[in-house]
Formats: structure tokens, C-alpha cells, sequence
């Protein structure tokens, strides 16, 4: 193996977990659960066993309730019958030496009444984020969510436990909180959409404290190396977030206090629009957090291979996490080894149901053979 490429170096995460690499597989929504259980198929662990050379795939983000959906065929992780299709998964991707944690996800207001019966999406306060949400029915305006009860965020604590109490069961190798990308926790941490005047809303310390919630309440079911969480900090204008001058010192003191536990890892993204006009944000995620955090950091958006070799061989971050490049390459490690040409995704095949688009990028030999 060529080992002079600092992404192609071993790592070793907290509590021993060895990954062969630094190139990990970013989470991503495929729509392929497209079963009234929402349950992984066979064609998930062809899809995630394809791309087992990554040093750890993250999978595409899996509701940890029936309230927490929010798009059309997206995989849960809270049913019995969701666990049995994730086993599959996990036993095709460890068969081929790979690694595999599972991204716990609930959407908040970015959901629709159409998945609640009529009943309105739940979210920190009743603010409409003006987005699209992704039906049953086709793309819908979003709705002004109901505000989110005391007992209401106590169940969501508990349904983020018990998702991570099954994904232990489905033999992942650990999980991803998905506290970013305007979703449910982001809508907490920001003081556009958390307008709360309760413990969970006011200050930064108040609207970081679901999060830490849910770390404590998952330590109760998995060693805490075993969690690893996702946040987008300079997220603007995109998923109904809007940010203000509170925005980044409550990424801050996030990142800071997760110093207080011993995860697997922080994953971080660049910001996915250009915010270097706007005087409160932050244009260089990895440079500016890096020294904020003692543990394992994983940078993404944007990369490519030289960008990833050289942002850690900058020391500003220990891995990269490719998303759309995993899409067409499932050996994208063994083309960064062979400094091989890319392939392309074709993004109309994104979101839709079936093996077009999901498991039929060929690898590189296949490419020359076929
Ligand atoms: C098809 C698609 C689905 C995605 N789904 C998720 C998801 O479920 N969870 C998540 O945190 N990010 C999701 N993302 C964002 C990616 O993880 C990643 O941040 C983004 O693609 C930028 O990285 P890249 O430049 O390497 O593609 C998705 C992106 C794409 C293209």
C-alpha cells in the first residue's frame, strides 16, 4: 500500500477501533428503503460493501423514531425488523474488513404533516424554516412546527438511546449523531429557530444542553468512544438555518466541552455556501476548530485528494469524509492509491429507489475490463 499519502495512513479512533485509512464515506440519504418498514436490503449491503475499503463509512442518516422522518424511503433504526436489515449490512461490510457506524437522525421541523397523520412536525419553537420537505406526495412548503414540550424533548433523549441501543445490536461499529445541517439538534443550537425561554432555549449553554443529553443518555447503552457526532457551524441560508452573532460561540463552546468526553470522533463541515462576506461566520472550519479539540477530528465538504491529503498533513484535521465522491467511486481508496481518474455521479440517480445510480459504478478494474 502506498503509504506516503497522509490519507492513506492507519488510525487508530478511541478504545482501539483501528481504521485502515484516513478516507471516510460521508453520510448519505440515498432513498433506497423504499419497503413500508423503511428496512435496509439487500441492496444496502451491496451498496455499503462496495465502498468497504474506506477507513469507515457512515451511513446515510436513519430516523430514530417515526416522528423524527422527514423524506420519502430514508432507513429507521427503531423497529425490530430495521435492526434484522442493518444486520445484514453490518456482516456484509465487517466480511470485507471495513467499518461501519450508523448516522442517528431526526429531522425536526424540516418534516411535513403528511408523515404525522396531519399532526404538525416537532421542533425547539414554532418557526416556519420556509424549506421544502420531501413527501410521499412530491415536494411540499414546510409548516410552522409545534413547539416541542418538556416531555416531548425528554422522549426524543430516550428515542436517540434506544436507536443507539439498536444499532449496538445491528453490529455497528459505533454511531454518528447528526447535530448538523439544520436538523433537529442544529435547530436547537441556533437562536434563529430556539427562541425557547426554558433550560433548553436562552442562553448558549441552554441550547447546546439537548445534545449533551443525548451523549449522556447514549452512554448508558455504548462505551462513549463508540459515539462520534457531526456538526456544520457556518451553515447559512441553507436548510431554513439562519445564523446570527451567537452562532459560532455556541459551536465554540460545543466543541469545547466535548473535551469533557472521550468519543470517536468529531466530524466537522466547511461551510456549504461562501460565507467570507458575512463578518460573524467562519470560512475555514478545520483551521479555526482544530485547536478547540483534543480528540479525533474528521473534516468534509469539498475535499478532494489533494485538498485532503494536505489539510492533514496540516495537522488541521485527522481524516476526510467524502460524500459525492463515494457516490461513483466505491474504491475511491484504491483510486487516490493509484492516483486514478474519477468518475462522475449522476445526481438524478440521488434520491431514487432502485439499483441505478446505487450499486452499479463499476470499481476501476471493471471500469478496464467491461
Ligand atoms: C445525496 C446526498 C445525501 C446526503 N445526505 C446526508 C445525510 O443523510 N446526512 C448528512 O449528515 N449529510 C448528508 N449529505 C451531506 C454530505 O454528507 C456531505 O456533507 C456533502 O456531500 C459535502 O461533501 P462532499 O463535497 O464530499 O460531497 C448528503 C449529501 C448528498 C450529496
Amino acid at each position: 500500500m502506498n503509504t506516503e499519502q497522509a490519507l492513506l495512513k492507519p488510525i487508530t479512533l478511541a478504545a482501539g477501533l483501528e481504521l485502515k485509512n484516513r478516507v471516510w464515506m460521508a453520510p448519505m440519504t440515498r432513498s433506497r428503503a423504499d419497503n413500508p418498514s423503511n428496512k435496509p436490503s439487500e441492496i444496502h449491503e451491496k451498496y455499503y460493501a462496495q465502498r468497504a475499503s474506506s477507513g469507515l463509512i457512515i451511513t446515510e442518516g436513519s430516523q430514530v423514531s417515526k416522528q423524527a422522518v422527514g423524506y420519502i424511503n430514508t432507513p429507521g433504526i427503531f423497529s425490530d425488523v430495521q435492526v434484522e436489515g442493518w444486520k445484514g449490512v453490518t456482516r456484509a461490510v465487517h466480511k470485507k474488513g471495513g467499518h461501519i457506524f450508523i448516522q442517528l437522525w431526526h429531522v425536526g421541523r424540516i418534516s411535513h404533516p403528511d408523515f404525522h397523520n396531519g399532526d404538525l412536525p416537532l421542533a425547539p419553537s414554532a418557526i416556519n424554516p420556509h424549506e421544502k420537505s420531501f413527501t410521499p406526495e412530491g415536494f411540499k412548503e414546510t409548516v410552522t412546527p409545534k413547539e416541542m414540550s418538556r416531555a416531548e424533548i425528554k422522549q426524543t433523549i430516550q428515542d436517540f438511546k434506544n436507536a443507539g441501543k439498536n444499532a449496538m445490536e445491528a453490529g455497528f461499529d459505533g454511531i454518528e449523531i447528526h447535530s448538523s445541517n439544520g436538523y433537529l439538534l442544529h435547530q436547537f443550537f441556533n437562536a434563529t429557530s430556539n427562541t425557547r425561554r426554558d433550560e433548553y432555549g436562552g442562553s448558549i449553554e441552554n441550547r447546546a444542553k439537548i445534545l449533551f443529553e443525548i451523549i449522556d443518555a447514549l452512554k448508558e447503552v455504548m462505551p462513549e468512544q463508540k459515539i462520534g457526532l457531526r456538526l456544520n457551524p457556518s451553515l447559512n441560508g441553507v436548510f431554513g438555518m439562519e445564523a446570527d452573532e451567537e452562532t459560532i460561540p455556541t459551536f465554540e463552546y460545543i466543541v469545547k466541552k466535548l473535551n469533557d468526553y472521550d468519543l470517536a470522533y468529531l466530524h466537522l463541515s466547511e461551510p456549504f455556501t461562501d460565507v467570507s462576506e458575512i463578518p460573524y461566520l467562519v470560512s475555514h472550519i478545520a483551521k479555526h476548530f482544530r485547536p478547540l479539540y483534543k480528540g479525533t477530528l474528521v473534516i468534509n465538504a469539498g475535499f478532494d485528494q489533494e485538498k485532503g491529503n494536505k489539510v492533514i498533513e496540516e495537522g488541521d484535521a485527522d481524516a476526510v469524509a467524502y460524500g459525492t465522491l463515494y457516490i461513483s467511486n466505491p474504491d475511491l481508496v484504491e483510486r487516490f492509491e493509484q492516483h486514478a481518474e474519477l468518475a462522475s455521479p449522476d445526481k438524478d440517480t440521488f434520491y431514487t429507489p432502485g439499483k441505478k445510480g446505487y450499486i452499479d459504478y463499476p470499481k476501476l478494474e471493471e471500469e478496464k475490463v467491461g
